[in-house]
This record gives C-alpha cells, sequence and structure tokens, in this order.
C-alpha cells in the first residue's frame, strides 16, 4: 500500500465544512489584539495561553474559547481573524471554506452585528481574490441563548443576506434540542438559507437531537453526527438522504478523547457522507492536514479513504454542480497521480 504522505495531503484541494472563525484565534492573535485594542490580558506570553488550555468536555472548552474573544472589537480584528485563518487555508491547499461565525459572541459584549459580519466579509473577498480561496459563511447561533435571541439575529442578518449561504447552531448542547430553534431555522430557510446544526460527540439526548434534526428541521447537512451510529434507521435515513457530516477527528480526540477513526470508517461503509475539519484549529493546534495527517498516521487512513473523505467534502458542500465539477477535476488529476 502507498504510504500517505505529507506531500500527498498537501497535494489534495480540499474543502472545509467545519471551522469556526472564532475558534482560529491563535494564541499569538490574543496578544496582538490584545495590544492594539488597550487590552490587559492575564497572561505574560502566548505560551501561558496554550499552558492555560484545560479542557475535556464541550463546556470546559466553550469557557476558554468565549473568554479568549474579549479581544476582537473592531471591524478590523475580524478582517485580520478570517484573513489569517485563509491564509493557512491556502497554504495547506484548502481552496474552499464554509466557515461558522458566532455573532451572539459578540453582540452580548456590545459589538455590532454589521461591525462583525462586515470585516470577515471583507476577508473573504480579498481570500477569494489574492489566496484564490473561495468561501461561503455560516451565521452560528448560540443554542445555550434563547430562541427569542436567535430570532432577533437573524433578523439583524437580513440585511446581509447576501453575504450568508446559511445558518447552524452551537455552544453548549445539554438540554437545548434542535427542535427549541425549530421557529428560527423554519424562517431561515424561508429567507434561502442552507440550514445545519451541531450534534456534539456524546452529549445528553444526542440521538434523539439527530432524529430531531432530520425529521423536525430537515436539516442540508449535519456537524460532527457520529452518534447516528448507534440507530440503524438514522444511518439508513442519512445516507438515503445523501446528507453530509462534518466529522472533527482532533477536536474529538480533544473533547471525548476518541479520534473516531473507527466511527468514520464506519460511516463510509453505511454510504454515509463523511467529512473531515478542524473545527477549532487554534485551540486544538490543528488545521485541515494535520486532521487527515492523523488519521493517516494513527488510523491507519489509506491515500483512497483520504480521497473519498475529501471528495465528499465537495459533494456535501453548497455550492453549485458547476463549481462542484470544477473542483472534482481538480481532484481527479491529484487521485491519478
Ligand atoms: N461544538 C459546539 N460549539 C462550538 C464548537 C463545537 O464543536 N466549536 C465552537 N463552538
Ligand atoms: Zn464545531
Amino acid at each position: 500500500m502507498t504510504a500517505v504522505t505529507q506531500d500527498f495531503i498537501q497535494s489534495l484541494p480540499k474543502a472545509e465544512l467545519h471551522v469556526h472563525l472564532e475558534g482560529t484565534l491563535e494564541p499569538e492573535h490574543i496578544f496582538s489584539l490584545a495590544a492594539r485594542n488597550g487590552i490587559e490580558l492575564e497572561y505574560d506570553n502566548p505560551e501561558d495561553v496554550v499552558a492555560a488550555y484545560d479542557f475535556h468536555d464541550l463546556p470546559s472548552f466553550l469557557k476558554i474559547y468565549y473568554a479568549a474573544m474579549d479581544v476582537l472589537r473592531t471591524e478590523e480584528d475580524f478582517y485580520d481573524l478570517a484573513m489569517h485563518y485563509f491564509r493557512r487555508a491556502a497554504e495547506q491547499n484548502v481552496v474552499y471554506v464554509e466557515p461558522f461565525f458566532d455573532p451572539q459572541a459578540h453582540t452580548s459584549r456590545g459589538i455590532p452585528f454589521d461591525t462583525v459580519i462586515n470585516g470577515i466579509h471583507r476577508a473573504q473577498n480579498d481570500a477569494a481574490t489574492e489566496l484564490g480561496v473561495e468561501s461561503n459563511l455560516i451565521l452560528c447561533f448560540l443554542r445555550d441563548m434563547s430562541a427569542e435571541s436567535a430570532a432577533e439575529h437573524l433578523a439583524m442578518a437580513e440585511p446581509h443576506l447576501d453575504k450568508l449561504i446559511g445558518v447552524g447552531l452551537d455552544s453548549d448542547e445539554k438540554d437545548n434540542p434542535p427542535s427549541k430553534f425549530a421557529d428560527v431555522f423554519a424562517h431561515a430557510r424561508s429567507l434561502g438559507l442552507k440550514l445545519t446544526m451541531h450534534c456534539d460527540v456524546n452529549q445528553k439526548d444526542i440521538v434523539e437531537h439527530i432524529r430531531e434534526c432530520l425529521e423536525l428541521i430537515e436539516v442540508d447537512r449535519i456537524d460532527h453526527g457520529i452518534n447516528a451510529l448507534e440507530s440503524d434507521d438514522l444511518c439508513t435515513e442519512i445516507a438515503r438522504r445523501g446528507l453530509g457530516l462534518t466529522v472533527c477527528p482532533v477536536s474529538n480526540r480533544f473533547v471525548v478523547q476518541n479520534l473516531t477513526g473507527d466511527e468514520i470508517r464506519a460511516m463510509l461503509a453505511r454510504g454515509m457522507k463523511a467529512t473531515i475539519n478542524s473545527d477549532d484549529p487554534a485551540y486544538f493546534r490543528a488545521y485541515m492536514n494535520e486532521n487527515l495527517q492523523v488519521l493517516a498516521d494513527e488510523a491507519g487512513f489509506t491515500r483512497d479513504e483520504l480521497l473519498t473523505l475529501t471528495r465528499n467534502a465537495f459533494e456535501v458542500s453548497w455550492l453549485s454542480d458547476a463549481r462542484k465539477g470544477h473542483y472534482y477535476e481538480q481532484l481527479a488529476k491529484v487521485g491519478q497521480a
């Protein structure tokens, strides 16, 4: 069997469908943004910030993730945050991205919605023209806030619909089921937006949450979704609909102590469209290529398996068929090499 080298992974044109822009905030940026905005930090240097990354489950991760965002204040800050991620994407041959952002984590600190989305959008335009990285943005609602707050933020987004492709749902999943947001998601759909939701790994009531995503919300994709494997009929239905699942191996290893290699294989074997993603790469210290490499090195994934996972990402993306065709052609060239 041909070894999966770093060169092979680099050579694959890739799509990323599950990355939180706020989760790309590197410790070095926390320092530079704090300095620019006159904010005093409780850490002396970026190494101390990393040393304090003590997460073992979703709530302990989210606490650190939200606290760090305080340094993001101006449109320029959001531009720089997104542009840094797009540069990393370009370096790793990630050519297409559907990134998430969490507006409520900023408006709740007094940062206007427009400041956030305008900074990110400007970076998306520059990434496309300067770096050749194409992207479409997904607005995530925080599920541990109220449905009313989500509805208010959807109203704030309406003048910006041309800047969005879909809505998602993230943050603390415990006792915050998809059904809580059924009306907001129905309204988002009526505005022409695509729908996805986090079904994080091993959360309370997770199989029921996945069922609600399918039967009540009728999502266009599922973020994580590993626990669908516990239900035969859910697996069958996900495969039948061709629904994508955005799996994040290194993130899972941090949050649930499992790289989920066996589960990813099981999904592929059942015809489910699993994809590989980085989730919060600055925190989990792994961008797209490192996620693929760890699957090869630690779970024995082959070139063909990584090609399938990469192709799946373009297939379940929300690109037009014409753009998908363009990327399939690029990928086929590497597959034949
Ligand atoms: N799950 C839930 N909320 C999040 C995540 C995640 O993986 N990353 C950032 N916010
Ligand atoms: Zn996530």
